[in-house]
């Protein structure tokens, strides 16, 4: 990865820029541009403290993620997968979240505990990941990214208009 040498800051985009509401569209292909896309989403991840990242969050309607846990033993190796998919989920939990492009918002939001992962890692080899705990709702929250849905759409009304307030009350103190 780190062949690829960085290419600039990649702008985050924040809600409500409608393009984190759209579909991105499958990798055909897994080249040199993929690659280093995938190398600066996890500069951007990094720079931000986030510890996942997805491409429509950069602006790119394409089905990339990556992932950092830094609370498992793989801190400091990040995963990229390209056209990830949940292929079997278990159980349900609650988990505080948020995200690089929702700023200043967290919210408890319920979702499967553990999920059987499919993708295509950096080099287009298939990667198979059982996982519970902070990594399958990251692999969860970054997948929901791919389909233009954010956490604030996976809470209930009232806690949306609660947290929708928060926002636009945080833009008016910035104003
Ligand atoms: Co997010």
């Amino acid at each position: 990865m780190l062949k690829y040498k960085p290419m600039g800051k990649l702008k985050i985009r924040k809600y409500p820029d409608k393009i984190l509401s759209k579909k991105s569209a499958v990798v055909r292909n897994i080249g040199d541009k993929e690659r280093q896309l995938a190398s600066d989403m996890i500069e951007a991840m990094r720079e931000f403290d986030g510890i996942g990242l997805a491409a429509p969050q950069v602006g790119i309607l394409k089905r990339v993620i990556v992932v950092e846990d830094a609370t498992s033993n793989n801190k400091g190796v990040p995963y990229i997968f390209f056209n990830p998919r949940i292929i079997k989920q278990k159980g349900r939990c609650g988990f505080c979240e948020g995200c690089l492009s929702v700023s200043g918002v967290t919210s408890d939001v319920i979702r499967p505990e553990s999920v059987v992962m499919e993708a295509l890692g950096p080099d287009g080899k298939e990667i198979k990941i059982e996982t519970g705990g902070v990594l399958a709702r990251i692999l969860q929250h970054e997948i929901d990214h791919l389909d233009g849905i954010l956490f604030i759409d996976r809470v209930n009304f009232f806690k949306r208009k609660k947290i929708l307030k928060q926002i636009s009350t945080k833009v008016c103190i910035e104003l």
